[in-house]
């Protein structure tokens, strides 16, 4: 199948990628020229395990071309994927613009049928704005259908998560649409799904919203544990035993971050609020979140008491392992208020130190983890790559100046911890070593 795909971010690219390794015919659009020049010169310039590898043996296939025509690409293809961007607009809402001026495009230079489907994660009721936006500007009398299918890939995981998913879903309301997306998925190994637009829409919007009720519900007990003894890796293995419960994301830590979640559950609360139906759950999972890393600040504050000229390691600065990705990351954050109450930081990534120094640059950028941790007041864990949890703690102490640890996700190893005398102070966990002394 002849497949255009409009926008190669995180979501374009690898659909675009994972649809030519399945053996269709793709063209990705993208507006950035510079994005496209490395493209086509076999370069990704994110941070995605096994995307470049594909990326190059689809050069060589032949079945992945790239443009800055949107144009170009409504002519070769005959299934359109929608993956533009959708940020978080005013009071919340997804700012739609970039949506509306692709279904425009698109409906400016059809002039057959064409499926347009929308991948970017929308909110309900997008459908039926793209297809009367198309039907608007559509010149002559070219027929065309609308369908949407969210996509559900992590970044870090991005590839295997679209090659192998748990589901595809698809929104549909023509039996054409739903022949030819159910062609482009045969390839693929999973159930699908199959709904009606607004279904598939909401879809997307309650898994995500779901998946961040979890982390949040989990980090608000988490709360419970400090207060009453307990301890949340233990409660969580005994809820996710449960399968109606099921144990992922449920690792209580200093909140999620990325460009879905926290865009996602803000868009969800504004829609329905917008349609009349109050949503104080989802506002919650927000609220939660965001009060998991103040929570995590203080706790800092309140151990080390003044922070000024106070040296802190910082190890891990993307929003969760595998990706170079800050975008709403808590390290970002926690680093501003670090520096803003005067103390210095020395940081650690092992792939997102680039574009944390884009963002932050006032801040020694380490050699490895143990530069970072060199003459540090304490130890401060952000994000759990297995290099920081495989580390030897002994060799962590011999560099600190104070061995004192927060641990952002719970991954250091609490009983070495323990044996060396170190203060370790987590989410939901009792703290290791004893208090006001280190
Ligand atoms: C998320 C969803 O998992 C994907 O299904 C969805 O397609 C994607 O958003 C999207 O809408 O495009 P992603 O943002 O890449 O994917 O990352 P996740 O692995 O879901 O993690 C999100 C955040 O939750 C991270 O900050 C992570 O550290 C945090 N998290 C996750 C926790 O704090 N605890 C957990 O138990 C799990």
């Amino acid at each position: 199948m002849k497949i255009a795909i409009i926008g190669s971010g995180h979501v374009g690219l690898t659909t675009g990628i994972c649809f030519a390794e399945k053996g269709h015919e793709v063209i990705c659009v993208d507006h950035d020229t510079d994005k496209l020049a490395r493209l086509r010169n076999g370069e990704v310039w994110f941070f995605e395990p096994k995307l470049p590898d594909l990326l190059k043996k689809h050069h060589s296939s032949r079945r992945l071309r790239f443009t800055d025509s949107t144009a170009e690409a409504v002519k070769f293809a005959s299934v359109i994927f929608i993956c533009v961007g959708t940020p978080t607009g005013e009071s919340g809402k997804a700012d739609m613009r970039y949506v509306e001026k692709v279904a425009r495009d698109i409906a400016e230079t059809m002039t057959d049928y064409r499926l347009i489907v929308e991948k970017s994660t929308v909110p309900i009721m997008t459908g039926e704005r793209v297809k009367s936006t198309i039907l608007r500007y559509v010149r002559g009398d070219a027929h065309f259908d609308v369908a949407s299918n969210p996509e559900f890939l992590r970044e870090g995981s991005a590839i295997d998560d679209t090659l192998k998913p748990d589901r595809i879903v698809i929104g549909v309301d023509s039996a054409k649409a739903e022949t030819l997306l159910r062609e482009i998925y045969a390839p693929f190994e999973a159930p699908m799904v199959v709904t009606s637009i607004g279904s598939a829409e909401l879809i997307k919007h309650a898994s995500n919203s779901f998946l961040a009720l979890k982390i949040s519900f989990i980090n608000w007990i988490a709360r419970v544990c400090e207060q009453s003894g307990a301890d949340v890796h233990e409660v969580a293995r005994g809820m996710g035993l449960d399968a109606r419960i099921g144990a992922a994301f449920l690792n209580a830590g200093i909140g999620y971050g990325g460009s879905c979640f926290p865009k996602d559950v803000e868009a969800l609360a504004a829609i329905s609020e917008e349609l009349g139906v109050e949503a104080p759950l989802i506002r919650l999972i927000s609220q939660i979140n965001r009060e998991q890393r103040e929570r995590f600040f203080e706790a800092i504050q309140h151990e080390l008491w003044v922070l000024q000229d106070k040296t802190i390691a910082l190890w891990g600065l993307s929003f969760k392992p595998n990706t170079d990705d800050l975008r709403e990351a808590p390290s970002l954050w926690l680093a501003q208020r670090l520096l803003k109450a005067g103390a210095k930081l020395r940081v650690h990534d092992p792939v997102a130190m680039p574009a944390f120094k884009r963002a932050i640059s006032d801040v020694y950028f380490a050699k490895d983890p143990l530069d970072a941790t060199s003459g540090a007041d304490a130890l401060v864990l952000c994000t759990e790559w297995p290099q920081y949890r495989e580390v030897d703690l002994a060799k962590v102490k011999a560099t600190l100046r104070v061995p004192l640890i927060f641990d952002g996700r719970n991954c250091l190893d609490r009983k070495q911890a323990e044996e060396l005398g170190m203060t370790l102070i987590g989410i939901g966990k009792q703290r290791i070593g004893p208090r006001g002394k280190h």
